[in-house]
């Protein structure tokens, strides 16, 4: 996901047991060009874990040429992007426009599959369709597959859709249906909870489920998720302490691995996303505004930390004038987690007067 699957993420994901996590999409032409902001997003997994690089483009050298340099940077996958609904993509036919171009995009897999060694799997993630009237998933997927992809991932809304309204299912279904057993096809969209992703594996049959948003701020979801698949009980959410040290070594990958420019940034929204949900987070959120050195950020996640354990905050705690941490305690009561700690805050009617999230 752009400006979100860099390394400190990605790292994080795995440590609590993503299986598999993909770079932020990176433009071919950019890469080939030697363009130092795309080249620096190519950033291996730590630890020599497997992990997919993902381009975009349509112009087939540049993809093939693309494609190469991720393998020599140690890419387990390359993965092309015909899903992207963003104008500045869809604009140069690239992204999800390619859905629209069903030969060229077949061609372009082709192209790729034979630009790169034979134990590298070429991967496709695209969309349900291109809007209502087109809704091309299974066919398109088919082609793909016929020119080589070895895994399909579908984000099950289409390209008119964005990002609004819900995820279908039915789409990932069909795609799941017209391949041939052999071939992996992941199911993407609105999975937040252990509810959405048993959901998602049920009614589409797809192999493995891609979590974007929902694990913003929440890589705990990949341990349960996991725990679940071993057939293990859920660890649960985080304790206090845990999300603690999970924000350190976040923040800490961001001070190794960030370039100096971002690293403000960077750490203004590692706190942000773990600090949701807290009692005070969103005073903190503005705060994390109002200094300009990531020295001073981590200072105030340190306090911020600090002042809840010493006020013996141990579990979660629904901070109700948070918008992002109302939502997020409603997808928890799905699944039945979090809702004491929801409960228990709002019966205290804790922190009514905060001022909305800023991040
Ligand atoms: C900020 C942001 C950046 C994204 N960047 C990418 C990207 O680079 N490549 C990609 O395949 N999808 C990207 N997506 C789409 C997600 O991968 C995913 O398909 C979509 O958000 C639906 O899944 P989710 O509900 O689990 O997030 C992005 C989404 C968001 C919100």
């Amino acid at each position: 996901m752009e400006a979100v699957t860099d390394l400190p993420f990605r790292t994080v994901c795995e440590e609590l047991g993503a299986a598999l996590t993909f770079t932020e999409f990176l433009s071919a032409e950019a890469l080939t060009r030697g363009a130092a902001k795309a080249l620096g997003r190519m950033w291996p997994s730590l630890g020599g874990r497997r992990f997919a690089v993902q381009i975009f483009g349509r112009e087939p050298h540049a993809l093939a040429r693309a494609a190469a340099m991720a393998v020599d940077v140690g890419a387990s996958i390359v993965d092309i992007n015909m899903g992207c609904p963003a104008k500045k993509v869809t604009a140069g036919a690239c992204g999800s426009a390619l859905m629209r171009e069903p030969e060229l995009a077949a061609a372009l897999v082709a192209t790729v599959r034979a630009a790169v060694p034979s134990h590298i799997p070429v991967t496709v993630k695209h969309r349900a369709g291109w809007d209502e009237s087109s809704l091309n998933a299974a066919e398109f997927a088919r082609s793909l597959v016929g020119a080589g992809a070895a895994m399909i991932t579908v984000h099950g809304r289409t390209r008119a859709q964005g990002f609004s309204g819900s995820a279908r299912l039915e789409p990932i279904a069909s795609v799941r249906a017209a391949l041939p057993r052999d071939i992996p096809v992941v199911g993407n969209g609105d999975v937040k909870d252990v509810a959405a992703y048993q959901r998602m594996k049920r009614e589409t049959g797809c192999d493995a489920v891609m979590i974007g948003r929902g694990s913003m701020g929440n890589p705990w979801l990949f341990r349960t998720l996991a725990a679940l698949e071993r057939g293990e009980i859920d660890p649960g959410p985080p304790a206090l302490g845990e999300r603690r040290a999970v924000w350190r070594r976040h923040a800490q990958l961001v001070c190794e691995h960030s370039p100096e420019k971002m690293r403000l940034h960077e750490l203004r929204k590692t706190l942000a996303w773990y600090s949701r949900g807290l009692r005070g987070g969103a005073i903190l959120r503005q705060q994390g505004f109002t200094v300009a050195d990531p020295r001073a950020v981590l200072d105030l996640g340190e306090a911020f930390f600090a002042g809840l354990e010493a006020a013996g905050d141990v579990t979660l705690v629904v901070d109700p004038a948070d918008p992002i941490a109302k939502s997020v305690a409603r997808n928890g009561r799905r699944d039945g987690t979090r809702v004491e700690a929801q409960e228990r805050s709002e019966a205290r009617g804790d922190d009514r007067g905060e001022a909305p999230c800023a991040a």
